[in-house]
C-alpha cells in the first residue's frame, strides 16, 4: 500500500506561500498527510523567479530529489509557481529532468487535483501551463500554516511592468477578488479563531481598479469598494484584531488609504512601501511612475496620520546605468526616511524584461560594494530605531517557539518587531503585553507583564 504523504517546499513571496496552502489543502482532501521531504510520497516545489538566485536554488533542490524519485517508482515529483511560466525553464525541465512527473503554472492551481491524480496514476510526465489567467477560482480548500494568523488574497497579478521585474509575466494581469468573497473568507477565519489577517496582492492599492472587459471585480464600474473601503470592511469583522497588507505601490497610495491608519482600529501601525531607488533618473528608468519628492510626501502624510508607523521598504542596488551619484541619492533617501527595516537586493537580470537588454549593466564588484554600503546604513538606522523599544510594553501576538532559542516563545508587535520571551506553548495564538528588556537591531527580548 502506498503511504499517502506529501511535502511542499515553497520559494519566494507570501503569494507563493498562500498558493502552497491551497495545494496542501487539496492533497489533504485526497487523504494525504504532511511529512518530511525524505519520507514523502509526493513532493511539490513551488518556485519563485524574482531573482536569479531563486532559480539557482530551485535547480539545486530539484537535483537533490532525483535519487529519491528514481529509487521509488510510486513517488510523484511536481514543480509549479512562477518559474514554470517561462518557456526557457520548461525547455530545461524537458531536456534535463525527465523524471519530474508534473509541471504546472500559476494560473491552473485549481486544476491541481486532476493533474496530480493523472500524473500519479498514469506514470507519465504531465506539463500543463496556461499563458493567461482564467476566472478567479473561489472556494478552494486550504491547509493554513497557522491557526491564529492567515494570508488572504485580495488580488492577483500586476499591471505595472517595472522594467526589472518578471512578475507581470509570471503572474499575469491584475484581477481583484469580489469583496463578498474576501469578507466571507475573513469572517470564516475569524470564526475559526484567527486574530490577524495579512491582505495580499502584488499591488494592493490598485484593488478593484481594473477596466471593463478585465477578469474579476471592477469597483469603480460596479460602485463597490476600492482598497481603502475594503480595509474598512475588514476592520469591521468581529474577532479580527490585527490587519496588515502587502505590498503597496507608492504611485497608488491614496489619501483615503493613508486615512485608514487614523480610522481603522485594527490596522497595524506598519506599512511596507517599496521605493526601489532614491534617484529620480533610476526611478524613471525603472518605470516606477513616482519621484523621490512624491515619495517623501507620502512618508510625511503617513507619519502625520500615524506618528508611530513603522515603515519598511525594498531597494534594488545596481540597476543598469546606476551611477555613484544615483546610488548616493538612494543613501540620502534612506537617511531621510529612516526606515524601520529594508530589504535590499542586488539587481538581477531577468531574461525577457526591458532592463535585461540594457547595455550599461553595473559590474558585479560595483554592485556588491554599493550593496555593502547600503546595508551598513540601513542597519545603523534600524539599530537606532529598535533601541527606542527598550523598556516599552508592546502588545505581541504569540506565534510559536523562538527560532533562536527553543526554550523561548516568539511573537510580533503591531509594528512587526520580533519579540522573544519566556513562556509556555499554551500561549501561542494569544495577544500579550510584553515589557522589552533588551532591544536589538532585528529582534527584542522581553518578559510578560502580569
Ligand atoms: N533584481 C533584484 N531585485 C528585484 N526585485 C524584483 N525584481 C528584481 C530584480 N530583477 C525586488 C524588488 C521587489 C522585490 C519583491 O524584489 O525590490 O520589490
Ligand atoms: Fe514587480 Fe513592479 Fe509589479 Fe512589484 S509593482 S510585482 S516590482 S512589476
Amino acid at each position: 500500500m502506498i503511504e499517502k504523504t506529501y511535502h511542499i517546499e515553497t520559494f519566494g513571496c507570501q503569494m507563493n506561500e498562500r498558493d502552497s496552502e491551497t495545494l496542501a489543502g487539496m492533497l489533504e482532501e485526497l487523504g494525504y498527510g504532511r511529512a518530511e521531504k525524505k519520507d514523502a510520497e509526493v513532493v511539490i516545489l513551488n518556485t519563485c523567479s524574482v531573482r536569479e538566485n531563486a532559480d539557482k536554488r530551485f535547480f539545486g533542490v530539484l537535483g537533490q530529489l532525483k535519487r529519491q524519485r528514481l529509487s521509488n517508482p510510486s513517488m510523484t515529483v511536481a514543480v509549479c509557481g512562477c518559474m514554470m511560466q517561462q518557456q526557457h525553464i520548461i525547455d530545461r525541465l524537458q531536456t534535463g529532468y525527465s523524471w519530474v512527473d508534473l509541471v504546472f503554472g500559476t494560473h491552473n492551481i485549481a486544476d491541481f487535483p486532476r493533474l496530480f491524480v493523472n500524473a500519479r496514476d498514469e506514470r507519465k510526465r504531465i506539463t500543463s501551463v496556461m499563458g493567461e489567467a482564467g476566472e478567479i477560482a473561489e472556494g478552494l480548500p486550504a491547509k493554513r500554516q497557522h491557526d491564529f494568523k492567515a494570508f488572504v488574497n485580495i488580488m492577483y497579478g500586476c499591471n505595472n511592468f517595472c522594467s526589472y521585474c518578471i512578475v507581470p509575466y509570471t503572474r499575469g494581469r491584475e484581477r481583484s477578488r469580489r469583496p463578498e468573497h474576501i469578507i466571507g473568507e475573513v469572517e470564516q477565519l475569524a470564526a475559526s479563531g484567527v486574530k490577524e489577517v495579512m491582505l495580499l496582492g502584488q499591488n494592493v492599492n490598485s484593488y478593484g481598479k481594473q477596466k471593463a472587459g478585465d477578469i474579476g471585480y471592477l469597483s469603480a464600474e460596479e460602485g463597490g469598494p476600492d482598497f481603502a473601503a475594503l480595509l474598512r470592511m475588514v476592520d469591521a469583522v468581529e474577532g479580527i484584531e490585527r490587519i496588515r497588507f502587502m505590498s503597496s505601490h507608492p504611485k497608488d497610495l491614496s489619501d483615503e488609504l493613508i486615512d485608514c491608519f487614523r480610522s481603522c482600529r485594527h490596522l497595524c501601525r506598519q506599512i511596507h512601501l517599496p521605493v526601489q531607488s532614491g534617484s529620480d533618473r533610476v526611478l524613471k528608468a525603472m518605470q516606477r511612475r513616482y519621484d523621490r519628492n512624491q515619495y517623501f510626501t507620502l512618508i510625511k502624510k503617513l507619519r502625520e496620520a500615524c506618528p508611530e508607523i513603522a515603515i519598511s521598504t525594498d531597494i534594488i542596488v545596481g540597476f543598469p546605468g546606476e551611477t555613484e551619484e544615483d546610488f548616493k541619492d538612494t543613501l540620502d533617501l534612506v537617511r531621510r526616511v529612516r526606515y524601520d527595516s529594508a530589504f535590499t537586493f542586488l539587481y538581477s537580470i531577468r531574461p525577457g524584461t526591458p532592463a535585461a537588454a540594457h547595455e550599461e549593466q553595473v559590474p558585479e564588484e560595483v554592485k556588491h560594494e554599493r550593496f555593502n554600503r547600503l546595508i551598513k546604513e540601513v542597519h545603523c538606522i534600524q539599530q537606532e530605531k529598535s533601541a527606542a523599544y527598550q523598556d516599552r510594553i508592546l502588545r505581541v501576538l504569540v506565534e510559536g517557539l523562538s527560532k533562536n532559542n527553543k526554550n523561548m516563545l516568539t511573537g510580533r508587535s503591531d509594528s512587526g518587531m520580533v519579540v522573544d520571551f519566556a513562556g509556555g506553548e499554551e500561549l501561542v495564538g494569544r495577544l500579550l503585553d510584553i515589557r522589552i528588556t533588551k532591544a536589538q537591531t532585528f529582534s527584542c527580548y522581553g518578559e510578560t507583564v502580569d
